[in-house]
């Protein structure tokens, strides 16, 4: 709602600063619905629509459910998951940082159309050094088995490590194009999907909902914008 990270918010329920219908609670656990919360006596109004950033750790699948691995929903509150909140686009299982999830259909449908061209910047480590000519194969679109990727701009950090921002979000694409050039990437990390960036405050596995301006800007992404 635009107060904070989970900790933060839970720091300022300790600090006495929030109300349930008019009353301090201490208790960051209490329940919510159908009452009114107040942070300084100002009302926090809950949108129509949940948008939450996850900082996705390792180890867990981008999926709404599996029968037998976790997946990134065993991390959210159960109403959220009971609401409908879906991850928008995927994450692979060994890949952390931003992943977005949802209960706003539209949105999240929107913004991983491939019409759309929403970008998302990853930082890579790589088992061996880039080809001197890895930013120029990149820029000129790299050819896969069944596609040829839009081109792409790569950063070289190091010799074997990089940041690259792609237009499109294909199955294991940012591996596939590092592996077209001789690299197999041993860290895939994403820093930003459109306007949001990954809230440094978000430790490995926390999440928080999106402020007021970001889900303007990601609305804009989407081209929600006139659509509130
Ligand atoms: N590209 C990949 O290869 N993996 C991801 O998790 C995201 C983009």
């Amino acid at each position: 709602m635009g107060y904070g990270s989970r900790r933060e918010a839970q720091a300022l329920i300790r600090a006495g600063r929030v109300t349930l219908d008019g009353a301090v609670i201490r208790d960051s656990g209490a329940e919510t619905e159908g009452r009114q919360a107040a942070v300084d006596g100002k009302p926090v109004s809950l949108p129509g629509h949940t948008c939450i950033m996850l900082h996705k750790p390792a180890g867990l699948l981008t999926a709404a459910r599996d029968r037998e691995a976790p997946t990134v929903m065993d991390l959210l509150p159960p109403l959220c998951v009971k609401n409908g909140c879906m991850p928008v686009g995927r994450l692979d299982k060994d890949t952390t940082g931003l992943l977005l999830l949802t209960d706003d259909g539209v949105l999240g449908h929107r913004l991983i159309s491939p019409k759309r061209h929403v970008d998302k910047v990853y930082r890579a480590e790589l088992d061996t050094p880039l080809p001197p000519d890895a930013a120029d194969r990149f820029r000129e679109g790299i050819r896969l088995k069944d596609f040829t990727a839009l081109p792409a701009e790569l950063e070289v950090l190091s010799p074997g490590e990089a940041r690259v921002t792609v237009w499109e979000g294909k199955y294991h694409q940012v591996k596939r194009m590092f592996a077209a050039l001789g690299c197999r990437v041993v860290r895939l990390h994403r820093e930003s999907f459109g306007p949001l960036r990954l809230d440094p405050h978000l430790a490995e596995g926390e999440y928080r909902t999106l402020t007021e301006e970001e889900i303007r800007l990601i609305r804009q992404a989407a081209g929600m914008e006139d659509k509130l």
